[in-house]
Formats: C-alpha cells, structure tokens, sequence
C-alpha cells in the first residue's frame, strides 16, 4: 500500500521522512502529550527512528498508514494519525493520532482524521474504522464523537502503564454511516 499525502483546508498529511525524527521524539517524549496512552513517554531518541521505520515496514506489509501532519500555512508538524491493523477481508482498519499540545484545541485532529477516514472509506474501501481511547481521554472522544464514531464498549482495566491501571472505550464508524456531508474538501 502506498502512503498517501492529503490536503485539506489547513493541513498536509504525508508519509513519514528521517528528518521528523526529532519532532517526533519530542512529541511522544512529552508526559503531558502522552498521559492518555497506552504506552509511556519515550526516553530515548531511538525510538523515533523505529517509529518511522515501522512506518515504511507497515506500508509494505500493506497493513496500514502512518502520516505525518504538517500545518499547511507555515509547514510546522503537528503531529501523526494513522490506519493500522488493515485487514482486507473484514475490511476493516484502527484509526489512532496524536497531536503536539501546542496544536490542540484548533480542530486540528478533527480535519485530519476526516481526511483520512476519506481516504479509507473511497480509495480503501473499508467497511469499518475502530477507535480506542482511555475513559479519561475527553478530547479523544470528542474527536471520535464529532467523526461520527458510535461508543460500542469499554475494555476494563485494558491497560497498565507505569502501574496505574485504566479502561478503554472501542469505538467504531461504519461505511454507511459515514456522512458525506463532514467531509472536507481535499485538494489533489
Ligand atoms: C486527543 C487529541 C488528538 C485532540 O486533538 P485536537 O486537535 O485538540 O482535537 P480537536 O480540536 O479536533 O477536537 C477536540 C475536542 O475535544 C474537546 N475537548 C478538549 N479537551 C476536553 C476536555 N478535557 N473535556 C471535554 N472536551 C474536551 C474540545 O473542546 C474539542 O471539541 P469541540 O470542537 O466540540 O469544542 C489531542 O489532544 C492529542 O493528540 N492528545 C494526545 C494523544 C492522544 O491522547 N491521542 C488519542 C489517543 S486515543
């Protein structure tokens, strides 16, 4: 599968390159970025560099997408989101993202979201995204909600990170309840 580059009206989603190393270490190293997710806060830069090289092995294998998103107007990177676990009989992938907490707060995970789950949906043709969030992930929700996604149930006591144990809401969007009318529009 190729990794696709998306334009919409405020951001470019692209495949991920060497140099984002840094940010991207920046990003999944930050404790207060990561306070939701099912894994800590990197502590070492390395990791970066097998984040986007798992990346590329995910592309080949053909199950899934990672993308890089960059703010359109000044190029800054904001942050990722992703289709993993792609599974071409269920037709059927995982949506996750994570945004830098400078960025939050401008729909930004919203918009970039929209754009890729276009892209599942046409080009893909998925017939199901799920989603996961930690219950005290207000903001993920409220992404997912505003998506479209439907609440199906919560995982308990899914995850132990540094030993502090919490649930998990699986959430999932169906082809045919996908609105066209949330659309963005996307550029060539
Ligand atoms: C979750 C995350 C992606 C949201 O990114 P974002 O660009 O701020 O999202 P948006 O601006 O598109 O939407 C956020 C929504 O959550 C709402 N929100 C934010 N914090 C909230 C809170 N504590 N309680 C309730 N709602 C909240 C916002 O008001 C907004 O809703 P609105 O448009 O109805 O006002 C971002 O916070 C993030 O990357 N967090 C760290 C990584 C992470 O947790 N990823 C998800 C793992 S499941």
């Amino acid at each position: 599968m190729t990794t696709p580059t998306l334009h919409t009206s405020r951001l470019r989603l692209r495949p991920f390159a060497s140099a984002d190393a840094d940010a991207l270490f920046a990003l999944h190293s930050n404790a207060d970025v990561l306070r939701y997710w099912d894994a800590p806060p990197w502590s070492a830069p390395a990791r970066a560099e097998r984040f986007i090289a798992t990346c590329r092995q995910i592309a080949e294998e053909g199950s899934g997408a990672r993308l890089a998103i960059d703010r359109g107007s000044d190029g800054a990177f904001l942050g990722w989101c992703g289709l993993t676990r792609w599974n071409p009989d269920y037709r059927s992938a995982s949506l996750g993202y994570c945004l830098d907490d400078a960025a939050w707060g401008h729909g930004y995970a919203t918009e970039a979201g929209r754009a890729l789950l276009q892209w599942a949906y046409d080009t893909l043709d998925l017939n199901r995204v799920q989603a996961e969030a930690d219950t005290r992930n207000a903001a993920s929700a409220r992404v997912l909600e505003k998506l479209g996604f439907v609440r199906e149930g919560t995982l308990r006591e899914d995850c132990i990170v540094n030993g502090e144990v919490s649930d998990t809401w699986v959430y999932g969007l169906i082809k045919r309840q996908w609105r066209p009318s949330s659309r963005p529009h996307i550029n060539p």
